[in-house]
């Protein structure tokens, strides 16, 4: 289990860092440098202050309107994703540091009880939405759109969430232990605390890291650079 651990949540974590940041790095340069069109992509009708155009990228990038016209129901599955994602984001954050107003208000009890709610209704809607796009593109007439890149990303996703929420569901080990791990990748002084390589859990650990490994070294290279390219491709439609 040590091995295993050593593999995907430390030397894999480093990897993953300088792949992805070395990849994003590039994706950025090539959009910086790609030669403006001549056709002008502004939105129509134009809004007519600096402010309402920005107002209407933002609404654009983060509602997606237009997803909503023309495929309601997988609108609603991706804002129930992006949502939870979001709450599941902030919640990975502890790992980092702790939040420094909650546990004050809720006490080290009531923290945990807080995130094992928290988080347990995010995986859970992240897997449902993840379930429902595998089925969309498995069944019906999507199947003929996909590639299969569609089916590597969401199994990768799946396998991401799948794990996470395996430990959180199944597991004995609190934020402190986790945090004290991530905190000494953070340091370059990787550790991994008995709790964990003791617990019920080290495998969903490592199993949760490696997707998670995979999915970010392959990000910049995939069609999930959306994530941060479409920011840029609306700015250019504000304009
Ligand atoms: C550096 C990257 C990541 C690290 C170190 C990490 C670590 C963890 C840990 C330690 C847990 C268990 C939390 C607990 O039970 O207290 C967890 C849960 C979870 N993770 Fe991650 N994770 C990472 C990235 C991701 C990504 C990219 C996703 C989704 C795309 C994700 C989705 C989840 C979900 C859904 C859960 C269960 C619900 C929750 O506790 O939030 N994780 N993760």
């Amino acid at each position: 289990m040590e091995t295993y651990l050593a593999l995907t949540s430390v030397w894999g974590v480093y990897l993953t860092a300088v792949v992805f940041f070395a990849g994003m790095g590039l994706r950025i340069y090539q959009w910086a440098t790609t030669p403006r069109s001549p056709v002008p992509f502004g939105l129509f009708p134009k809004p007519a202050t600096r402010a309402g155009r920005v107002a209407a990228m933002l609404r654009d990038t983060l509602v997606a309107p237009h997803s909503a016209k023309i495929e309601p129901r997988m609108w609603a599955f991706a804002m129930l994703f992006h949502v939870a994602a979001l709450a599941a984001f902030v919640g990975h954050l502890r790992l980092v540091q702790e939040c420094p107003v909650l546990p004050d208000l809720l006490g080290a009890e009531g923290m945990n009880a807080f995130a094992a709610w928290a988080g347990g209704i995010a995986g859970t809607l992240m897997m449902v939405a993840t379930l429902y796009w595998i089925a969309r593109r498995t069944f019906g007439p999507f199947k003929a759109l996909s590639v299969p890149e569609d089916y590597l990303l969401l199994g990768l996703l799946l396998g991401v969430i799948v794990m996470g929420n395996h430990m959180r569901f199944f597991g004995d080990v609190h934020a402190a232990e986790y945090r004290a791990w991530f905190q000494s990748l953070l340091a370059f002084k990787p550790h991994i605390p008995e709790e964990i390589l003791a617990s019920n859990v080290g495998w969903s650990l490592g199993t949760h890291m490696l997707f998670v490994d995979a999915l970010l070294i392959y990000f910049p290279f995939s069609k999930l650079v959306h994530t941060i390219g479409s920011f840029a491709a609306n700015l250019t439609r504000s304009e």
